[in-house]
């Protein structure tokens, strides 16, 4: 993120037990979608459910260097009209940082022909390449291009095509939707992301008018449409905002219900969360966790969905640090998303990383108070984890990346019982 919105610091007195209910808000990743995928028509489009945070309005300010309209109607409705579109290319210093930010290249190219925008930026977790959004936009017709610092894809009109997504990337596979909905012919995007935020991106096309079938499979069929309407869309639930909320109550010994959450996107977690002995009541849209502390030790891969998503890597690990026993954590998607283990150790855990994609945590430390550092979103996330089941006082600094995706986390937190400010 931009130096000039750095900061922000929670301080918690940990050690307490959680319990309540919190309300589970729209899903970060699948508004950015949506928000890209209004661009794609020249109608209002109101998305409903869009949580307030931050990177929803970083993603704002870009489409409205685009030209296009974002309103807020209220706290969690977005208006937005992209019936002029002057521009085709966002300004560099928008796009770095935010990956999402990436997706207006496949709704500029399908909607005016042609689009550039410079390498997204996004959390430090790993290598990010974009060749799969590339290598599908060319298989579609664009010739894709570099000028400078941007990448440069044009066509007077795509076609579609069988396109291999090399890894099926959640933003990768969502670009070439947004691409190939208007596109002349039928699209194939084999080995494509299955990720809800994927399926919740076809699910608005579709209301749009798009033709779409497949996601949620890694086998995604497009067949173009000449034009597609406005529409007023819900936003799915953040499985990763309710899998942090059920991780802190199993985490503190507490009660806590999580409403309001979409459970099958939350199967895997659900899943290794009973094998290390959480106990659960799973009814509708709400899931119960009680009482953690009797927690055994688990092996987990994070990997594509239906995996357990690796955004929920990190609060795991922290959970797992109060195991009785050993258990090994591999991260599979990206390669490098275990930097703040470093920070964990600064809290008594004890986690020993191989490479850096595998983690061996013994258990149970008690964990203690301490200065510690958000390194991204779900990084600072799993400190806050770590710090509510700690004894005394840990100061997170840099909490402005856990904002970027959790709305009011604090205030959240606080309703079950948490002691936590911003300072
Ligand atoms: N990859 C490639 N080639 C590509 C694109 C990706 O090899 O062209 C590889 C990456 O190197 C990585 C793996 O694919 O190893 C996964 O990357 P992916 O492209 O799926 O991730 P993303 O689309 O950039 C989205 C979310 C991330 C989430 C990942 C994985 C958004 C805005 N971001 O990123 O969310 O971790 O999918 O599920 O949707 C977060 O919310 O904290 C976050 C980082």
């Amino acid at each position: 993120m931009a130096a000039e919105n750095a900061g922000g610091r929670l301080i918690i007195e940990g050690g307490r037990a959680l319990a309540g209910a919190v309300e589970i808000g729209g899903s970060k990743n699948a508004t950015l979608g949506a928000m890209a995928a209004a661009l794609l028509v020249p109608e209002d489009c109101f998305l409903e459910n869009v949580p307030d945070i931050e990177d929803v309005e970083q993603m704002a300010r870009v489409l409205r260097s685009l030209g296009a309209v974002v309103e807020k109607q209220s706290a969690h409705v977005l208006r937005l009209n992209a019936a002029s579109l002057p521009a085709s290319s966002p300004p560099t210093e928008l796009v770095v940082n935010l990956r999402g930010s990436f997706l207006v290249m496949g709704a500029l190219l399908g909607r005016l022909g042609e689009a550039a925008c410079s390498p997204p930026g996004g959390d430090v977790i790993g290598q990010r390449p974009i060749d799969v959004h590339l290598n599908g936009f060319a298989a579609l017709g664009a010739e894709v291009s570099r000028d400078g610092e941007k990448f440069v894809a044009r066509a007077a009109k795509l076609t579609g095509a069988t396109v291999f997504a090399d890894y099926p990337s959640v933003l990768g596979t969502q670009n070439l939707m947004l691409a190939a909905a208007t596109a002349r012919g039928s699209t194939t995007i084999v080995n494509a992301a299955a990720e809800p935020e994927v399926q919740s991106l076809a699910q608005m096309l579709r209301q749009m008018g798009a033709r779409i079938s497949g996601a949620g499979t890694h086998t995604v069929v497009v067949e173009g449409v000449p034009e597609l309407h406005g529409v007023r869309y819900r936003i799915i639930p953040d499985r990763l905002e309710a899998g942090t909320y059920a991780i802190a109550g199993a985490i503190t010994g507490g009660d806590v219900t999580v409403r309001g959450a979409c459970l099958e996107h939350l199967t895997s977690l659900i899943f290794k969360l009973r094998e290390a002995g959480v106990n659960f009541e799973a009814a509708g849209d709400t899931l119960r966790v009680k009482d953690g502390s009797q927690l055994k030790p688990i092996s987990v891969q994070a990997l594509p969905y239906p995996g357990l998503a690796t955004d929920l890597q990190a609060p795991m690990a922290v959970l797992l640090t109060q195991a009785t026993g050993v258990s090994y954590l591999h991260e599979r998607v990206f390669d490098n998303r275990l930097l703040y283990v470093s920070e964990l150790r600064k809290m008594g855990a004890e986690v020993v990383t191989t490479g850096t994609t595998t983690a061996i945590i013994s258990g149970p430390t008690p964990l203690v108070g301490a200065s510690v550092r958000a390194l991204d979103v779900r990084a600072g996330a799993a400190l806050i984890l770590a710090a509510l089941a700690a004894s005394g006082r840990t100061e997170i600094s840099d909490i402005y990346h856990v904002d970027r995706g959790y709305e009011r986390i604090d205030e959240k937190l606080r309703t079950l019982g948490a002691v936590i400010e911003r300072a």
